[in-house]
């Protein structure tokens, strides 16, 4: 008997140093608690370049830390031409990461592109960006991307 293929899932925000990486780290843990891991691979990308190489942003790392998930050994890179074939789903966290990815999708892609509180709660929203908007915190998106993720999963194993 041959293994499944997996369900690759890239998430995608601008800087890969706050809501993307702590997506990748809380969606994992996500499916690890419900026994789902080896049915998954899990990444996240930049769509801009200033943050390649350099580790997420050290309120993410708190962040995360405080909810027990080490996201201390990720490094920002930026999305590139093969992740549009090796993934299955792109999620982003904007509509302008959507317009960003869409415009960077070479032919033959069959990757599909969505915003994550579309597709995982049916919420026409965002996931605000704690780095350039004051109003939202490292623990609000927390919160807002473990609901998500928990959507995500069943949308994605139904
Ligand atoms: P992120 O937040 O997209 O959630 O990683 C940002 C981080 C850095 C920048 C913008 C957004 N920046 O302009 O450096």
């Amino acid at each position: 008997m041959t293994a499944s293929p997996k369900i690759a899932v890239l998430f995608i925000c601008l800087g890969n140093i706050c809501r993307s990486p702590l997506a990748e780290g809380i969606f994992r843990q996500t499916v690890m608690r419900a026994g789902k891991a080896e049915q998954f691979q899990i990444d996240s990308a930049a769509t801009g370049s200033w943050h390649i190489g350099n580790p997420p942003d050290e309120r993410a790392i708190e962040t995360a830390d405080y909810h027990n998930i080490d996201i201390g050994g990720q490094r920002c890179r930026r999305i590139d031409k093969d992740d549009f074939h090796r993934f299955d789903f792109i999620i982003c966290m904007d509509r302008s990461n959507i317009a960003n990815v869409e415009a960077l999708r070479p032919a033959g892609s069959k990757a599909k592109i969505e915003l994550f509180l579309q597709f995982a709660l049916g919420r026409n929203q965002p996931v605000p960006d704690p780095y350039l908007d004051m109003n939202s915190s490292f623990e609000e998106v927390f919160q807002l991307i473990e609901n998500a993720s928990l959507g995500l999963l069943t949308r994605l194993t139904a």
